[in-house]
């Protein structure tokens, strides 16, 4: 009898499909790859190792390649890496080795890659991060003006520059994805994530997918090259274009929220950077949206969540547009579709998407996706699918030839050749909304008074997803505040954070308003405390200052702030947006030491309650409309 069992149960250990042994010695398919294997020439095409690597995988090392997890989770014990067949980490907002050093980021990076490299097949993994105003979680990182700004240039090649410096700064710390450019069209500025957007008009923020190739290079070679990354297209499509009141997260208001609009509207709008951003800039990762969109035109109000919409993740973006690339979930954005972990799960995979952040439960997510595949929830030719498409990019980054960090321009990471360029973008950002008699620009020779909060925060003038994801205001990074640049200019300028300095005998006043830091839904107005309306302290300012000289008023914020009431007591007016690490730039324009360039990327409201409000809108009538912005040349 027990013969016979014995027998059996090696014919049922043999019958076993390869998906589910792992690296058993049992099956010579599932032993280590000879060095000649196809998939390890580099002088073979892509096309023919991906093919001959995924026929080698089991449906583990498949899912495996579909999953993300956060470096956190995974860092009290790397091996799971190896357990897990594990194909990408991500850092999120804030998350950092410490010391948090460009050394300490490629020893992490490549500590983890080691894991990766000790699985059967070798595979290695791609690790993410938001690099998204510079590689903004590494302190002493050159760090940009955020996107809106430089919507405000209208300058593509300096954005390619920008983004080109960035990959080289993110790559060579390790990483060598990044969460990045968000092509969001924003159309309500209430909107926590406004100054992510490069403005309200989808063709602006076509122009500025310059960043891409910034980003990526121009052709695939590039992408192997210790200066570039793979970009991502985020968030698709419409995370700028919810209706107010429609999110159902938390208290966000806006943020992840509801598209009500029709099929022509979202195409015209929210959809046009997408293609764009596939067919002309070939970006090599797209991020589908938090929000849902609603048809009004079928009127059924049933609003589908981006991560679960195959119409539009499949058979518009892959199919219909040629999207090549692969889809990234957002961080834990299935667990927010209807029904339980494997519904969840299931929707998510047949929707579309080929990779998934999930980032505290990557053993879970590869268990419940293997048993959708087991039980026929989930087509093999999916997973093929997708891990083709990840598989596409190892190959194209040189991951599998270099799969550990190059070094060789760590030391350019922050260098002032970098900054230098960074400091350009602040200055061509600068909008100059008004200059009563020439006020601007000012001469050094002038008794200059400075007041508010903001003049030296760099914390605050850098903004949301800086060190950590919502920012924080203080000394947090190295670079110059816009004081410091302006006593560069003028040494002997007098400055009051809350002008309590008397006020007599000076020429003019640069009282600096705006924002503290946030992130996301966090920062949407109708959230907390958040308005559009200046502040009790910066008002105080406007007020004490502007009622003793004639006053400049710099803006540092994310988004357009209400100064309607305000503007006839004020001479000159500057919306400074978010600046980065560099504030002398803004100094550099208010001396002239380079002219204002800088045109609004979106339209300025006379009123919070204006909102939205866009241009081509009926009855349209700002403070400032989109596209405007002075010179103070004659
Ligand atoms: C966030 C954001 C997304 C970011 C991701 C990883 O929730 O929505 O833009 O890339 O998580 O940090």
């Amino acid at each position: 009898m027990i013969g016979t069992l014995l027998a059996t149960a090696a014919l049922v250990a043999a019958a076993v499909p390869a998906a589910t042994a792992r690296t058993s010695g049992s099956d010579p398919a599932l032993a280590a790859p000879s060095a000649n294997a196809p998939y390890l020439n580099p002088r073979l095409p892509v096309a023919a190792r991906v093919h001959d690597l995924l026929g080698r995988m089991t449906l583990q090392e498949k899912v495996g390649q579909m999953t993300q997890a956060e470096r956190s989770s995974m860092a009290t014990d790397p091996t799971q890496i190896t357990d897990l067949d594990l194909g990408s980490l991500l850092s999120g907002g804030g998350s950092t080795p410490t010391p948090n050093t460009p050394v300490a980021w490629a020893d992490m990076v490549d500590g983890f890659q080691a894991q990766a490299m000790s699985t059967r097949l070798r595979i290695p993994i791609l690790y993410g991060i938001d690099s998204v105003h510079g590689d903004n979680n590494l302190v002493g990182a050159t760090i940009f003006p955020q996107n809106i700004a430089m919507g405000a240039t209208r300058d593509p090649k300096l954005v390619e520059q920008e983004e080109h410096i960035t990959a080289t700064e993110t790559r060579a710390s390790g990483p060598q994805w990044v969460f990045a450019a968000c092509d969001c069209v924003v159309r309500d500025d209430r909107w926590g994530r406004t100054y992510e957007s490069y403005g309200e008009d989808p063709k602006l923020v076509e122009e500025m997918e310059t960043g891409i190739d910034g980003f990526q290079g121009t052709s695939v070679k590039d992408l192997a090259s210790p200066d570039h990354v793979l970009a991502t297209s985020k968030h698709f499509a419409g995370d700028g274009d919810t209706s107010y009141g429609s999110s159902t997260n938390g208290t966000y208001t806006l943020d992840q929220g509801i598209d009500i609009v029709d099929w022509k509207h979202f195409k015209d709008i929210d959809l046009a950077p997408y293609v764009t951003a596939v067919q002309q800039h070939h970006v090599g990762s797209i991020m589908p949206s938090y929000s849902s969109v609603d048809w009004t035109e079928d009127g059924v109000g049933n609003p589908v969540k981006m991560s679960a919409n195959k119409q539009l993740l499949t058979n518009v973006l892959k199919e219909k547009i040629g999207f090549k690339g692969f889809l990234i979930s957002d961080w834990q954005a299935i667990e927010q579709l209807p029904g339980d972990y494997a519904t969840q799960v299931r929707t998510a995979v047949n929707a579309g998407l080929d990779m998934f952040m999930e980032p505290n439960s990557a053993p879970k997510f590869e268990q419940t996706l293997i048993g959708e595949v087991q039980d026929g929830q989930v087509a093999t030719s999916r997973i093929d699918d997708a891990v083709s498409r990840i598989l596409t990019a190892k190959f194209e980054l040189g991951l599998f030839e270099h799969p550990y960090t190059n070094r060789t321009n760590i030391g350019t990471i922050g260098s002032p050749a970098h900054r230098a360029v960074a400091r350009q973008a602040v200055a061509e950002s600068q909008v100059l909304l008004k200059n009563a008699d020439h006020t601007l620009p000012l001469k050094p020779s002038q008794r200059v008074y400075v007041a508010g909060a903001n003049a030296d925060d760099i914390g605050n003038q850098a903004g949301g997803w800086t060190v950590s994801w919502q920012g924080s205001s203080g000394d947090t990074i190295p670079g110059t505040t816009i004081l410091q640049g302006i006593r560069q200019d003028d040494p002997d300028v007098t400055y009051s954070a809350d002008a309590s300095q008397p006020t007599g005998g000076y020429d003019v006043g640069v009282v600096v308003v705006g924002e503290t830091p946030y992130a996301e839904g966090v920062g949407d107005v109708g959230n907390g405390s958040n308005t559009l309306n200046l502040s009790a302290a910066d008002q105080a300012n406007i007020d004490t200052v502007c009622g003793a000289m004639k006053c400049v008023v710099l803006d540092v914020a994310g988004r357009p702030q209400i100064i309607t009431g305000d503007l006839p007591k004020i001479d000159s007016y500057v919306m400074s947006w978010l600046p980065g690490s560099e504030g002398e730039g803004v100094a550099d324009t208010l001396f002239g030491k380079h002219a204002y360039t800088g045109k609004l990327p979106v339209s300025w409201p006379r009123s919070e309650a204006q909102e939205p409000i866009n241009i081509g809108d009926k009855d349209y009538d700002p403070l400032f409309p989109f596209g405007y912005g002075l010179t103070d040349r004659h």
